[in-house]
C-alpha cells in the first residue's frame, strides 16, 4: 500500500479522534480532550499515515520519557483504519515512531495492552516486544493490561 508517513497537526484532532473511536469500545477509547493532551504533552509525538488521497488511515502516538533514570520511550497507541488493516500500515507506523524513540536516546519501548486484544499482542510480538508485566483492571476496572518491552 502506498503511504506517506507525516507529523500529526492540530487540525487533525478530530480525524484522529474518530478513528480512536472507531478502533476502540467506549472507556477504552480516549476522549477529545485526553488525545488532544497526548499529543501536546512535552517529549510526545503524533505521526500520521496518508494514502494517496491523501487520507488518513492511521496513526500513533509515542514519547520518551524517564523511568528510573533511563530514557524509555513509550508507544501510547497505533491505530489503523479498519478497512486498511494487514496491509502493512501499522508496522509503518510503529517502525517511524521507533526511528523517533531511538533518535531522542531511548533505551527501550514500553507499552501497554488490553490482555483481550490478541491482534495488537501479535503486532508487537512481531515487532520484538516481549511480556514483563501486568497491571490488574487497568481498562475499564475490569481487564487487565499487559505491559510489554522492546529494548532498543
Ligand atoms: C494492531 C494494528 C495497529 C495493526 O495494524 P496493521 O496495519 O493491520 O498491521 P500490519 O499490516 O503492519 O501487520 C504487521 C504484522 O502484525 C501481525 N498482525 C497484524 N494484524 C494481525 C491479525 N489480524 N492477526 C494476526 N496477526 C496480525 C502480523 O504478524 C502482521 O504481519 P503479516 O501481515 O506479514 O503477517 C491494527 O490491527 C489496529 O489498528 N487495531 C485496532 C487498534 C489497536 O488495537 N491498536 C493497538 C493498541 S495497544
Amino acid at each position: 500500500m502506498d503511504i506517506r508517513i507525516r507529523v500529526a497537526q492540530p487540525e487533525d484532532l478530530a480525524e484522529l479522534y474518530a478513528l480512536d473511536q472507531a478502533c476502540f469500545v467506549p472507556g477504552i477509547a480516549w476522549s477529545k480532550a485526553e488525545l488532544a493532551y497526548f499529543l501536546r504533552y512535552p517529549g510526545n509525538f503524533g505521526l500520521v499515515a496518508e494514502d494517496a488521497e491523501p487520507a488518513i488511515v492511521g496513526f500513533a502516538i509515542g514519547g520518551v520519557l524517564r523511568r528510573r533514570g533511563v530514557l524509555t520511550g513509550r508507544l501510547i497507541t497505533i491505530d489503523v483504519r479498519e478497512e486498511q488493516r494487514r496491509h502493512g500500515v501499522g508496522r509503518e507506523l510503529y517502525t517511524a515512531i521507533e526511528e523517533k524513540l531511538r533518535a531522542a536516546g531511548a533505551q527501550a519501548v514500553v507499552l501497554e495492552v488490553a490482555v483481550d486484544n490478541a491482534v495488537a499482542q501479535e503486532f508487537y510480538s512481531r515487532h520484538g516486544f516481549v511480556p514483563t508485566g501486568r497491571i490488574p483492571g487497568y481498562y475499564l476496572s475490569r481487564i487487565d493490561a499487559l505491559v510489554m518491552e522492546k529494548p532498543l
